[in-house]
């Protein structure tokens, strides 16, 4: 980014309170470590505690909460305890590419509860603190719109927050309310996803892309940052993908 937006960024966020729920680990992480050297106090959401205090040393201090996707009805405790929030950043999840077959009944609603009724759900719990000023920023992926021959139910859950970050703009108005969509990045995701093969795969789908590299973390965070500090952008999705949805 140009050293003018950074400064930008930098004023519109310094002094701020951001949380950030998947601020733990990758996309999350590097969000939290940039609004951070923005100047703004972050709250990071995770599942674990001691994941949590690492990440918090990490980027030089954070206020910490427990809450996990799958337990929604937590969340209004988890926000109550903290004050008034500027931004709502969610990046938290998984990906478990399964086919149709392989997939259980539990593996579909478990997807569905995690894309969607957590996402949904942390954004209604922290309604109540979340300055009229603010935004929400969500998380899609480059499977709403570049589908593989697996992975049905998370193609569509990552489709659907991209409608529903269009309509939240209008209800929550005038609260603005976006989507990043990742593209492959390098982060401990795809550690457990490609395992041995991960090296490998990521070298081939790199001189694939027409930025021949991946993602890493700090890009999308890069594009996070834009979205909580340009208050003219709300209901939009912001692909940072390499270029991945073209070929
Ligand atoms: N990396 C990619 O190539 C890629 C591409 C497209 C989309 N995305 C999406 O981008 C987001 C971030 O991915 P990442 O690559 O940064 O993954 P990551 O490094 O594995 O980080 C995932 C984060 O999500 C949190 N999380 C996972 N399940 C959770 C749950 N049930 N409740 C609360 N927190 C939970 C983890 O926290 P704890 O484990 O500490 O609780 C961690 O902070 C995900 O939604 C992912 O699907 C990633």
């Amino acid at each position: 980014m140009s050293e003018a937006i950074v400064d930008g960024v930098r004023s519109v966020l310094a002094g701020r309170h951001v949380v950030v729920v998947g601020g733990t680990s990758g996309i999350g992480l590097a969000v939290a470590r940039n609004v951070v050297r923005s100047g703004a106090e972050v709250t990071l959401v995770g599942r674990d505690g001691d994941r949590l205090r690492r990440a918090a040393d990490e980027i030089g201090g954070a206020r910490q909460c427990i809450g996990d996707l799958h337990d929604s009805a937590a969340f209004p405790g988890v926000f109550g305890s903290l004050p008034d929030i500027d931004h709502l950043v969610v990046t938290a999840g998984t990906a478990s590419l399964k086919t149709l077959r392989e997939s259980t009944a539990e593996d579909l609603r478990s997807t569905v509860e995690e894309r969607l009724v957590g996402p949904l759900s942390i954004v209604r719990a922290a309604l109540d603190r979340l300055r009229p000023t603010g935004s929400i920023v969500l998380t899609s992926g480059l499977l709403a719109e570049r589908p593989t021959q697996r992975g049905a139910i998370l193609a569509g859950a990552v489709a659907a927050v991209e409608a529903i970050v269009r309509s939240l703009a209008l209800e929550l108005a005038p609260i603005r309310v976006n989507a990043v969509s990742p593209g492959l990045v390098d982060t401990p995701l795809l550690d457990s996803f490609f395992g041995e093969a991960k090296h490998e795969a990521l070298a081939s789908a790199a001189a694939a892309l027409p930025t021949r590299r991946i993602g890493r973390p700090d890009d999308i965070a890069q594009a996070v940052g834009l979205l909580l500090s340009s208050g003219f952008m709300t209901g939009e999705v912001v692909h940072v993908d390499g270029g991945g949805r073209l070929i």
